[in-house]
């Protein structure tokens, strides 16, 4: 053979074999979790991730079926277990969130206990048959209601120290790309509150962050702002 023939032969060859052995090793993939795609993942899925991982969503990786997910299962578990996933611009920690995304420890459990059990789509226990304990996962964060306009206001501030007062129920922060804003109020009493730190903003998709409870500024509270690049913030109040 020539040398050019005998490299191509070994290489199919090769290929083959890579390929004839990851296939052997998803066929043999041991099953060790009784947490499945059907029972406990799927919904979370939907409630969570579907809203970009679907078609014509922001991403373009579809996640809505066993069959689109498990390829991804490995990128899955780290994107959840990093946090990086839901995507969330504001800070843990820093202020409460009505429309918090994010899962919840036990959600991100059962997503990195199904995939290092094999990420399988049904459990063998119990076919088909859906669990009481789905409705229990995923409920928080889907279940805060918009107040209506007409009972609230709006008022857009530029980024600086400045008087506010009012019934505060939301900040929407108006950020550049990537821009960052720590959000905090001033109260007559001396006291600081919190109300958001929003990282690594993205003005295609602007977020509405609901304060889980209202946060009420007295006369004589001070809006402080700490904020990289170009800044200003809409303030919704109750009326
Ligand atoms: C607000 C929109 C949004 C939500 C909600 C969301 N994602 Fe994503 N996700 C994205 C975008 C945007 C990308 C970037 C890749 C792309 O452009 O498709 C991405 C990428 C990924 C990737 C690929 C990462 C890689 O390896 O490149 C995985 C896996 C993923 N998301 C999982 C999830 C899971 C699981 C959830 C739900 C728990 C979720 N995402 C919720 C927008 C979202």
């Amino acid at each position: 053979m020539k040398p050019f023939l005998k490299a191509l032969a070994i290489c199919v060859a090769g290929a083959f074999a890579v390929s004839y052995f990851t296939m052997r090793a998803s066929a043999h993939d041991r099953i060790t979790t009784k947490v499945s795609w059907d029972r406990e993942i799927s919904p979370i899925f939907q409630a969570r991730c579907a809203g970009c991982h679907a078609s014509g969503g922001r991403s373009t990786i579809p996640l809505t079926t066993y069959q689109q997910a498990r390829p991804w299962a490995a990128s899955i578990k780290e994107e959840v277990l990093t946090r990086r996933m839901p995507t969330w611009h504001a800070a843990r920690g820093y202020g409460d969130f009505a429309n918090d995304p994010s899962l919840s420890p036990f959600e991100i459990a059962l997503v990195a206990a199904w995939v290092d059990g094999g990420a399988p789509e049904r459990s063998d226990k119990g076919k088909g048959v859906r669990s009481d304990s789905v409705g229990a996962v995923s409920s928080a964060g889907s279940a805060y209601v918009v107040p209506r306009r007409k009972t609230t206001r709006t008022a857009t501030l530029p980024c600086e120290e400045q008087p506010v007062a009012g019934r505060l129920l939301a900040v929407t922060p108006r950020l550049e790309k990537g821009g960052s804003s720590g959000i905090a109020a001033r109260l007559p009493d001396g006291r600081h509150e919190i109300i958001a730190w929003i990282r690594n903003y993205d003005p295609d998709y602007p977020t509405t962050y609901w304060l889980r409870r209202p946060l009420v500024l007295t006369r004589g509270s001070r809006l402080v702002v700490e904020s990289r690049g170009t800044c200003a913030i809409d303030l919704t109040f109750a009326r």
